[in-house]
């Protein structure tokens, strides 16, 4: 990379500029994942600066096409994207399929599969038509695409098992006692090896994760300092969960719009190597707080990263890993 980084760790580098311009300094074949979330396509015009629905998505495609020269052979690009009406209607925005459509028709990728990140905690909204006019309901899931260079992405549903549901306990704990059918209903054959007990059960597409975390060290460091924090943060667990579905370990994991770099900090807790673009220098200098051990480490390389001063070189995190399973929804 040609510009030097607002900060670096052990596994990870931040940058602050329009990732446009610092994608192309990166090396072609050499990304393995793609994990973002890119400002949504509301109507109002947002701090973190959103684009009229209607050059949006040929501005989203623009970062497709330069992404996927960037890509290994068997890397995925994975684009959480939340839904929006359309102007003083209560109609939706296509945008969302749009974008689907043109990755795939025009710029080649696959569709590997389509998850739904269903958050319990999202507000009702928008106001006029959910509380007031009571003619639609709560929209609280956002399309994640997962899009692949090719047929066979690297995938590994092993690494993101689900905690078994208490029927499916008992049915491992002593199966012939409650379920012994050979084929069922539907015709579907279910052979011996579904007593098995694989250490968890495959997850669904439906992810359900609250995007709460308000207790998280981000979160409590940004108010014990005085900082504003990241607006438009996802959860870790959903970079979490595509990086060990996609990556190895010291696999590459970038985020082109990284915000408080939520996709850094998981990639650099679960070993991966991860590059971060964000294009507000005030939320790079605040994602940097992730990285540190304490509230005086995190106003230092704060301040250092608002001034442009210096690059700050950080320790590796201590915090242990996460555990998707631990709260994942679950299934059979
Ligand atoms: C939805 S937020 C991402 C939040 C992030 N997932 C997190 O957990 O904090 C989108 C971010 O993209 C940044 N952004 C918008 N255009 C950009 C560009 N051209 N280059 C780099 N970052 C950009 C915005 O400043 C904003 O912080």
């Amino acid at each position: 990379m040609g510009d030097l980084p607002a900060y670096e760790t052990r596994m990870g580098q931040a940058y602050c500029g329009d990732s446009m311009k610092l994608i192309e300094d990166l090396p072609d074949a050499s990304i393995d994942l793609v994990m973002t979330s890119p400002p949504f396509a509301l109507q109002r015009q947002k701090e973190y600066g959103n684009k009229d629905q209607e050059d949006y998505v040929d501005w989203l495609v623009g970062f497709a096409r330069k992404l996927k020269v960037k890509l290994t052979p068997t890397g995925s690009f994975v684009l959480d994207l939340g839904g929006a009406y359309q102007k003083g209607v209560p109609v939706r925005s296509l945008y969302n399929y749009e974008v689907l459509l043109r990755f795939c028709k025009e710029e080649g990728y696959f569709l590997a599969e389509e998850f739904f990140w269903y958050n319990p905690a999202k507000l009702p909204s928008p106001i006029e038509w959910v509380n007031k006019r009571k003619i639609r309901v709560k929209d609280a899931v956002n399309t994640v695409w997962w899009f692949s260079v090719a047929e066979f992405p690297k995938a590994s549903v092993s690494n993101v098992l689900v905690p078994y549901s208490e029927r499916m306990k008992k049915l491992l704990k002593d199966g012939k006692r409650w379920y012994d059918p050979k084929e069922r209903p539907s015709g579907h054959d279910i052979s011996d090896g579904f007593g098995l007990d694989r250490g968890g059960a495959i997850p669904s597409n439906l992810l359900e994760l609250p995007n709460t975390e308000s207790t998280s060290w981000y979160m409590r460091a940004c108010k014990e300092l005085g900082i504003k924090s990241h607006p438009a943060r996802f959860p870790a667990r959903l970079p979490e969960f595509f990086i060990r579905l996609l990556t190895d370990p010291g696999d590459l994991v970038v985020d082109v719009f990284a915000g408080s770099n939520t996709t850094g900090e998981v990639a650099e807790r679960l070993d991966r190597r991860w590059i971060a673009f964000e294009l507000e220098r005030e939320y790079v200098a605040s994602s940097v707080i992730r990285f540190c051990d304490d509230v005086e480490q995190a106003m230092h390389a704060y301040r250092c990263i608002l001034n442009g001063q210096q690059q700050v070189s950080l320790r590796p995190i201590k915090q242990p890993v996460l555990s998707f399973a631990s709260s994942a929804n679950t299934t059979t």
